[in-house]
């Protein structure tokens, strides 16, 4: 038994998205890159600004004494007081330095959270179509996952996660800007997701936390707001980063904020200040946390995605692929088109397109890799060219499909 039969299971599970991101480098080796169109992963093809670059500089030549040792687990101080400020404005709640915890990425917030709540067996819910990793995630921490539906549109359905709560439930994970739907959740969906949370607290005598999962907060396209959450209910939690908003995901920078009116707050910190340890992160990368500290208002020039955005929504049109038009993140979800061959039993009919869509050397993630079958999703952040080269490899493969 060389390796563990659940990381055996997740090995023939696999990650779509890794799995068509690798294909890509095989197809673009043997193809040759002009041949390939890889809307696979949410890989910011933006440069990160240069806010940040002039920071990260700074911080690489300074030789102050101890910029490169262990620090405390939850991070600097001067980081934390940073994020603090930043989550106080977004989430509408007073948030001080000593609520956050610094992370690796947002995939580490998320760890830190589950590792430090979850009790062998508790539930954790999720909506669906859902961030692929979020089973893993559960998974190490001893949870099981619970799937709640989203409305048709890809809003939110309280009601929905409401019929999913359970005595076991001890953590609701929402992610908006939504990836894979684009999807940004309306102040009236959050407010009705946390009538529902504190109605299940109240009949049960325990509160779920409720996490927000919001790396793309700031990638919103046509003025669309993205409502505070902290502020509508107390039991909440902020996990985020800067790899899309400030195009740094090989970094891995990000953060925990814990709302400053939790019941228990101060415990909650420690725990997850030792999670960050004794998963092996330890600390978030030092140079990182100054550099970022330093940057974190500069933003990415939405706008490109918003072109990159509408070139590819025509291009869809073009070809009769319905997808959901997305307000933020850099993701369109779309939906297999109608007929198709018939596929091997087993094999789910979003597999089969994009492999068709493969064989004509476009690159996407069926939509059973998120939970959600009979559905696509193309990630938008890639050069232009490579958007505009793909509108043959489209419009054949659908039409192939009707055939
Ligand atoms: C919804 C969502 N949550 C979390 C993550 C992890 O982000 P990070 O790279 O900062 O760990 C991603 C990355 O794509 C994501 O899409």
């Amino acid at each position: 038994m060389p390796i563990a039969n659940a990381m055996r299971a997740g090995l023939e599970r696999g990650s779509w998205i890794r799995k068509m991101f690798e294909a890509g480098i095989e197809l673009k080796a043997r193809l040759g890159p002009q041949a390939v169109f890889d809307f696979s992963l949410g890989n910011p093809d933006l440069e990160p600004p240069p806010e940040f670059l002039d920071a990260l500089r700074a911080a690489a030549i300074s030789d102050e004494p101890g910029s490169h040792a262990y620090m405390t687990n939850s991070g600097y101080g001067f980081a934390r007081q940073a994020m603090a400020q930043k989550v106080a404005a977004e989430h509408d709640v007073p948030t001080q330095a000593d609520d956050v915890v610094m992370t690796v990425g947002a995939a580490g917030a998320l760890n830190v959270i589950l590792r430090t709540v979850l009790n062998p067996g508790d539930e954790v819910v999720v909506v669906r179509p859902y961030f692929a990793e979020y089973s893993a995630y559960v998974e190490n921490s001893g949870g099981a996952l619970v799937v709640a539906d989203s409305a048709p549109d890809f809003s939110l359905d309280p009601e929905a996660v409401a019929r999913a709560l359970s005595p076991r439930t001890a953590v609701v994970i929402i992610n908006s800007p939504n990836n894979p739907t684009g999807r940004v959740y309306p102040r009236s969906d959050i407010e009705a997701l946390a009538s529902a949370l504190s109605a299940h607290a109240l009949k049960t005598g325990r509160a779920p936390y409720l996490v927000v999962d919001e790396p793309y907060r700031d990638i919103v396209y046509d003025g669309v707001f993205v409502p505070p959450v902290l502020s509508a209910y107390p039991e909440s939690l902020v996990a985020s980063s800067f790899s899309k908003t400030l195009s740094i995901p090989g970094e891995r920078l990000g953060y925990v904020a814990v709302n400053p009116a939790c019941a228990e707050k101060a415990l909650l910190v420690s725990g997850l200040a030792t999670s960050n340890r004794v998963l092996g992160f330890v600390n978030a990368p030092a140079l990182m946390q100054r550099a970022v500290a330093a940057s974190w208002r500069a933003k990415a020039d939405v706008s490109r995605y918003g072109r990159r955005r509408d070139m590819l929504a025509a291009i869809l049109d073009g070809a009769g692929i319905r997808y959901a038009r997305p307000e933020g993140a850099f993701y369109l979800f779309c939906e297999v088109p109608a007929g198709g061959p018939a596929t091997v039993p087993g094999e789910s009919r979003d597999v089969a397109f994009a492999m068709a869509l493969k064989d004509r050397g476009v690159l996407s993630v069926p939509g059973v890799g998120f939970g959600y079958p009979g559905w696509f999703r193309l990630c938008y952040c890639v050069p232009e060219a490579t958007i505009e080269g793909s509108r043959a490899a489209f419009e054949e493969t659908a039409r192939a499909w009707n055939a």
